[in-house]
């Protein structure tokens, strides 16, 4: 894995490193390296306040979840019922910490958990602390075992130092963390197949209403954020809620661990405002690759609808991307530069979401069985312009009425890529196959 913290680019928005600070040094890791860079200082600033200024600190900042959608993480904390309930009984309350990063082209959990495992710590703490929550669990994914080995080695520190366990830092407040590797599946990633894995079930969605936060671990309220969402609070509560506000917009505040992968010079993380824009991280990341231009991309996952150079200036936050009919999901930026083939790109990507689709709804089930279906037909030159229809009927059948978002997920690049790409679509069909020369092209995948 590459850490790579910042460029020498001439973008004009400013890089910022917060969660990527200290990337460079020897061991940005230990405990020691963490305190040296103000660690821990936000778990003191927030244990001298009341949880519910906490909440209110968190909830003024504006920040939003960082796995995709974009929740209000303060408001998120606020939907847990304080005290006992209609039955005259009070619930524990549980943190399940998302960190089974598993989005395609999504890769900035990984390295910020390998590089600054305490950030997340300590995220944890204040987070529990505020919502009055005395056990945590961060759910990892399985094969990201030197990420696992690192986040133990730093709860066993957080632990020795007092930052964890009985009485944190003389507060009176009790917090037990776990770290939880799961065993590999992209469906886990969806919060409540997350819980069902933790209680030992099979990973599989639950029907939302009731949310996690209402009825999550073991139907008692939980709280799941994503990691970055998580270890970006002891930099709020340390440096403040306009500091966190004078970067980003508005409505989407902050800022942001973006990846960039693919046809790119110096691909890896450029942590930035919120709403910078693929053009100005092109910049630090040295450009697409040289003599080759943009010709798609995805702001954030294969989940994210594709968008094109057309797009370079727009902000890459939430508002942003959705006035260009996308989202700004996990702001894995995957770059393809003109020698890709779009529809080769595609059916790599239904051949994933076929794969992890968990087959509990029949909409995704038979959906992404038959995506795959029409876009092998289509990539090999055998379908007919008929079948581009069928493909946005089928796709148009599955958005909305899967169980979960990986239905939806799977037909945002087949109903994107034939808006932008159609003439692609016709050439494999009048070319009796793919219309690019091999010598000359990269077929993705
Ligand atoms: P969602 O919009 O349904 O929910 C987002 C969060 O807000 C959840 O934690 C949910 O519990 C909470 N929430 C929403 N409405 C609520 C309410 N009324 N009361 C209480 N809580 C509420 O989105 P979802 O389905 O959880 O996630 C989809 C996103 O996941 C996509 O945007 C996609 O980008 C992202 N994703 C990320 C991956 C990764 O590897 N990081 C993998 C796949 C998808």
């Amino acid at each position: 894995l590459r850490l790579t913290s910042g460029g020498d680019g001439a973008g004009t928005t400013s890089l910022t490193p917060v969660l990527s600070e200290g990337w460079d040094d020897e061991a940005p890791w230990t405990l020691d390296g963490y305190r040296e860079r103000g660690g821990y200082e936000g778990l003191r600033a927030a244990l001298a306040m009341t949880p519910d200024e906490v909440v209110t600190t968190v909830s003024d900042s504006g920040l939003r979840g960082r796995g995709g959608a974009g929740f209000p993480t303060g408001r998120k904390w606020s939907f847990i019922p304080q005290g006992p309930g209609p039955d005259g009984r009070t619930k524990p309350h549980y943190l399940v910490v998302n960190a089974d990063e598993s989005e395609p082209g999504t890769c900035k959990d990984i390295p910020m958990m390998l590089a600054n495992p305490h950030a997340l710590v300590e995220g944890a703490v204040i987070s529990c602390y505020a919502f009055r929550a005395q056990r945590a669990i961060i759910y990892l994914r399985g094969e990201v075992v030197p990420v696992l080995r690192r986040l133990r080695a730093a709860v066993d520190e957080a632990y020795r130092a007092g930052y964890l366990g009985r009485d944190i830092l003389g507060s009176g407040f009790d917090l037990e963390l776990m770290v939880h590797a799961g065993a590999g599946a992209y469906i886990c990633g969806e919060e409540t197949a997350l819980l069902d894995s933790l209680e030992g079930k099979r990973g599989q969605p639950r029907l939302r209403p009731p949310f996690p936060a209402v009825e999550g671990l073991y139907a008692c309220p939980t709280v799941v954020n994503n990691a970055e969402s998580i270890a970006s609070v002891p930099a709020i509560l340390r440096r403040g809620v306009d500091w966190f506000r004078s970067m980003g917009s508005e409505k989407s505040p902050g800022f942001t661990l973006y990846s960039l992968s693919g046809h790119v010079v110096r691909p890896g993380q450029y942590e930035a405002p919120m709403g910078i824009t693929l053009r100005e991280l092109l910049d630090y990341a040295g450009g697409v690759r040289e003599g080759r231009r943009l010709k798609f991309f995805t702001p954030g996952g294969s989940s994210t609808p594709i968008l094109t150079a057309e797009h370079l200036d727009l902000p890459l936050d939430y508002e942003g991307m959705a006035a260009a009919g996308s989202m700004l999901g996990t702001k894995a930026l995957q770059i393809f530069d003109d020698t890709t083939c779009v529809l080769r790109t595609v059916l790599r990507w239904s051949e994933f979401y076929k794969h992890e689709s968990c087959g509990k709804c029949t909409p995704c089930r038979e959906g992404t069985y038959w995506l795959v279906q029409l876009m092998e037909r289509l990539e090999a030159g055998r379908g007919t312009e008929e079948d581009l229809d069928t493909l946005l009927d089928l796709s148009d059948n599955i958005l909305g009425r899967a169980f979960c978002a990986l239905g939806d997920g799977a037909t945002s690049p087949i109903t994107s890529s034939i808006q932008y790409f159609r003439d692609e679509y016709i050439a494999h069909l009048t070319h009796g196959g793919c219309p690019y020369d091999p010598a000359d092209a990269t077929v993705y995948g």
